[in-house]
């Protein structure tokens, strides 16, 4: 992947939020004034909030505090041996770099690896849909995870994947933070963050998953309106700055305690704790089906393999795919 190491360069000079002329950071950098205003383009084009006042004087908006591998290790609280953590500036997509790494068995064994950076030029979301953070501005990581058992016993992983974000971020206190089925995580009904689970494996196993998170943090002005669906971050909903580093840490901390209990007790182990989670419970709701067609029911828990029940007219029944539209009643 090419990455304009200047334009990074700059972007660690405007890092300090104060006004730089650009003639100055020309000096710095040792290039043309040209050259300067195509670097502040590029930053533009990773979504970097950019400000030029006259074409001169360049400042950036919301200042980044860059992941580091030291200070994401302490905070896991765990021997640094058991994760091989790789950070990148800018990658495609943390998820296709672990399943490319998977396909050309590169991953260490023994290690859990993952894979963070700070933008994605083609971050994926599911449902084939495009998800978008700009430089910095959020956590977007991969995870990759091995299995004994066969691909048929993971239903239910993206599910325990929420509890672990819901856990973490329950403990830096914001409120109305919820999962609506199977894994956004909402704040105030806007989608603070979301999971992609992609696995790989044998049906006797064993099988990998490879668990993207991109959570929300501090959005830029500039990408706000190409996001397709309402979004929120943490500096909206919180009055402290919550570090990115330690979240991480901690949240890596989270998924390696949950997924071990989840290989071990199945799903049914955390059914009630994501129940409790669930922002639609008791509410009556459409479930849009991918072709198109819906089914209207009150949601009524979750099965043993993570698929939500609705209590139909006909009877309870329990849907494995759909997309949850809430009906204004609530019961
Ligand atoms: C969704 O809610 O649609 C899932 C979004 C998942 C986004 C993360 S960001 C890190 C990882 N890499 C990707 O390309 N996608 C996931």
């Amino acid at each position: 992947m090419y990455v304009n190491l200047k334009a990074l360069h700059l972007l660690v000079l405007l890092n300090d939020g104060m006004h730089h002329s650009a003639s100055s950071l020309a000096k710095h950098l040792k290039c043309s004034l040209t050259s300067i205003y195509f670097l502040v383009y590029q930053l533009k084009n990773y979504s970097v909030d950019v400000v030029d006042i006259d074409g001169n004087i360049i400042r950036m908006n919301k200042p980044i505090v860059w992941l580091n591998t030291e200070l994401i290790i302490k905070y896991t609280s765990v021997s640094s041996k058991k994760f091989d953590l790789r950070l990148f500036d800018i990658v495609d997509s943390t998820n296709n770099y672990l399943l490319n790494q998977l396909k050309r068995k590169a991953l260490i064994k023994g290690t859990v690896s993952v894979v963070a950076t700070e933008f994605q030029t083609s971050g994926r979301g599911r449902e084939g849909r495009i998800w978008q953070c700009g430089f910095g501005n959020g956590l977007m990581f991969s995870m990759c995870w091995r299995f004994d058992k066969g691909v048929s016993h993971l239903s239910g992983l993206s599910l325990v994947t929420g509890i672990a974000i819901l856990r973490v971020l329950k403990s830096y206190s914001i409120q109305n933070i919820n999962i609506k089925w199977p894994n956004d995580i909402l704040c105030n009904n806007h989608k603070l963050a979301g999971i992609l689970i992609e696995i790989r494996g044998e049906i006797c196993g064993p099988s990998y998953a490879v668990i993207g998170i991109g959570i929300n943090f501090n959005l830029s002005e500039s990408i706000k309106p190409s996001i397709d669906q309402k979004a929120i971050d943490l500096s909206e909903v919180t009055s402290n700055l919550i570090d990115r580093n330690q979240v991480f840490g901690e949240l890596l901390l989270e998924l390696h305690n949950i997924l071990k209990d989840f290989n071990y007790y199945g799903f049914v182990y955390f059914k009630k704790e994501w129940i409790s989670y669930h922002s639609y419970e008791g509410c009556e709701v459409d479930l849009i089906f991918p072709n198109g067609l819906s089914i209207t029911g009150i949601v009524d828990g979750i099965a043993d393999n993570g698929a939500i029940c609705l209590l139909t007219p006909e009877g309870k029944k329990s849907f494995n795919v759909g997309n949850i539209s809430v009906r204004s009643r609530a019961y």
